[in-house]
């Protein structure tokens, strides 16, 4: 089991340092919003670019943007090593992925809550990450939706079933309870906002999602 902590939640005036206390995750989750796709704005491919030189952890970008084919590119050369897209938001998702596939990149695709696992099927074989939406994209500290754990299971079975090697990644809502019913339901990697970053003791909060 993997954790990415979803910097969303960490102190943008010290970002370099925040992420320097959460150094054991395996990933770390980088959330861009552009305010149309979801009615929030956090930042864009700069930032990654910036904390690039600064740990070698797993730059796993999470684009919660409207035609993310656009700024493809951009996020590409920032460094991040995984880019997921919302298939809500593209006309064909498989040409996107083979572009990141191209660059050498991990393609990921995401789905909100209310979108079925059926518009995402057809690209399970391809993908390296498909992330779980377990709250309405846009905000850190909401609740985890428990119907996310229907959807997991049904992509551990697909997977299973078909021998694809994607990973399953869940974003939203993950705490000390709700992580272990991901777990138990096939999740491979929890992405955790405020848990992590709402905590003094960021290493503890790790720990205690591990177990
Ligand atoms: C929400 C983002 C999440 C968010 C999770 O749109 O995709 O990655 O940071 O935050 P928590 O863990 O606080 O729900
Ligand atoms: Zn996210």
């Amino acid at each position: 089991m993997k954790i990415a902590p979803s910097i969303l939640s960490a102190d943008f005036s010290r970002l370099k340092d925040d992420i320097a206390t959460v150094s054991s995750a395996e990933w770390l989750h980088i959330d861009v919003m552009d305010g149309h796709f979801v009615p929030n704005l956090s930042f864009g491919a700069p930032i990654i670019r910036a904390l690039r030189p600064h740990t070698r952890q797993v730059f796993d970008t999470h684009l919660m943007i409207e035609n993310p084919a656009k700024y493809l590119d951009d996020f590409i050369a920032a460094g991040s090593d995984h880019i997921t897209f919302h298939v809500e938001t593209v006309v064909d998702p498989g040409k996107l992925v083979e572009r990141l596939h191209d660059a050498g990149v991990k393609a990921g695709m995401s789905m909100k809550p209310a979108t079925p696992i059926e518009a995402i099927e057809a690209y399970l074989s391809t993908l390296d990450v498909v992330l779980v939406m377990s709250v309405e994209p846009g905000f850190g500290g909401q609740a985890f939706m428990p119907e996310s754990l229907e959807k997991i299971r049904q992509l551990r079975d697909i997977r299973d079933r078909e021998g694809y090697h994607f990973e399953i990644v869940v974003d939203g809502g993950i705490n000390k309870q709700t992580a272990k019913q991901c777990v138990d339901a096939g999740a491979d990697v929890l992405v955790a906002g405020s848990y992590v970053f709402g905590s003094t003791d960021r290493e503890a909060s790790m720990r205690a999602l591990r177990r």
